[in-house]
């Protein structure tokens, strides 16, 4: 028998809407993601409908991010945003303490989190600072 995806090992939609919530909510409020919160628009509602739909095709569930925005390219999307070692820093702490709180199966989250880091760093566009 196939492998479940990690979307339904973790629950479907209602675990990724909950964890974006919690993810932007993170970013909201903490001042070490006070830069990178400043990148984004005042409404962080478009964003969060991106990253859900993003994120469900990404972890094998319904793909609703590609057909609306076309391909990922995800780096590519980014280039407008100076992202260097400390922002992906900021932007991973938001979503480790969001999959912590939201993600109750424990290999699921552990993989996910291992995987965000990768695409987290290969973000990265622009040197860190001297
Ligand atoms: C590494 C640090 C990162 C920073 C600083 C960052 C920042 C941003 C910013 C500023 C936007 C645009 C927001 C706006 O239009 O208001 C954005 C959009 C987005 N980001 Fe990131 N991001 C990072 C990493 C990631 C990662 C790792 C993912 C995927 C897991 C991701 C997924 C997305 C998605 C799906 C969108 C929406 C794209 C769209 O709807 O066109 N981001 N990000």
């Amino acid at each position: 028998m196939a492998e479940p995806s990690l979307y339904d090992a973790i629950g479907g939609a209602p675990t990724i809407s909950a964890l974006v919530d919690r993810f932007y909510t993170n970013m909201e409020l903490w001042p070490e993601a006070r830069a990178i919160r400043a990148m984004h628009g005042d409404d962080l509602a478009g964003v969060a409908h991106g990253l859900k739909a993003y994120l469900s095709e990404w972890l094998g569930g319904p793909a609703l991010f590609s057909p609306v925005k076309g391909h990922p390219r995800m780096k590519m999307r980014h280039m407008p945003f100076p992202i260097a070692s400390a922002e992906r820093d900021a932007w991973l702490a938001c979503m480790k303490e969001a999959l912590d709180t939201v993600v109750t199966n424990r290999a699921a989250r552990i993989q996910i989190y291992a995987s965000m880091e990768k695409l987290a760093d290969w973000m990265r566009n622009r040197p860190d600072p001297v």
